[in-house]
């Protein structure tokens, strides 16, 4: 019996010796994280943004038409929202606010599938070819809106290291953006050699006098 109950003890500890250590866990390669910590910290922080992800979203889009407000004519229903108040009333407003944070919650969701992050990027950046005048620098341009919002809404969670991580997230994802959407928007001709180069020239002038 005594025996019986050693020999049990033995294959116990055996079983949990011969148990594969466990990995530790790695981040795909694809993602600009250097430490699966990091990733699991943002994917903390990304909670509570995606518990006010709507307020966030507004905060995100009032912020950047601030900056560009004649980028608002772009979004449907935008046009005449003449200031902030009638932008967070707005439900055409809420509509173009939205979707920029869902996307970002759709690749938390999938930072374990990257294939799907990705395809999903590349989902919610094809509307932005048929926008008449969108340029991939708008979507650098975002950076600084969208890292003030979610600082405001992490307020006192949003250190140093937070705000890294979602400036790697923020750049991956217009990255993929810009990939998808064929990469980015060549400069614009400087306007001013256009308007010259319609001009008449002095002889033009000349001829038409004579
Ligand atoms: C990371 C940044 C961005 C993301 C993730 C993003 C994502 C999206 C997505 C997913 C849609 C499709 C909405 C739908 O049809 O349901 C959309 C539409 C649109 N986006 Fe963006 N976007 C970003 C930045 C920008 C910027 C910087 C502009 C600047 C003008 C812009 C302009 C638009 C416009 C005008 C639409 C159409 C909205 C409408 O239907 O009126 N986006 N965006």
């Amino acid at each position: 019996m005594g025996c019986l109950q050693g020999k049990e003890k033995e294959a116990e500890e055996a079983v949990v010796t011969e148990l594969p250590e466990s990995k530790p866990k790695q981040v795909d390669p694809r993602l600009p994280f250097d430490t699966y910590r990091q990733l699991f910290n943002l994917r903390n922080s990304w909670k509570t943004v995606a518990r006010n992800l709507t307020e966030t979203s507004k905060d995100c889009l009032i912020r950047y038409l601030k900056k560009y407000p004649e980028h608002k004519a772009m979004y449907r229903g935008c046009a005449n929202l003449e200031d902030e108040e009638a932008m967070r009333a707005s439900t055409s407003f809420e509509n173009a606010a939205v979707p920029v944070f869902n996307l970002f919650d759709d690749v938390m969701e999938n930072s374990e599938n990257v294939d799907i992050a990705i395809a999903q990027i590349g989902m919610g950046a094809t509307p932005h070819k048929k926008i008449k005048g969108f340029r991939t620098d708008y979507l650098k341009a975002m950076e600084e809106p969208f890292i003030e919002a979610v600082s405001v809404t992490l307020g006192d969670r949003f250190t140093d290291p937070t705000e890294q991580n979602f400036r790697k997230l923020y750049q991956f994802v217009i990255q993929e953006m810009i990939k998808a959407l064929g990469g980015e928007t060549p400069p614009e001709e400087p306007q001013v050699e256009a308007d010259k180069e319609s001009l008449p020239t002095d002889q033009e002038d000349v001829q038409i006098k004579l």
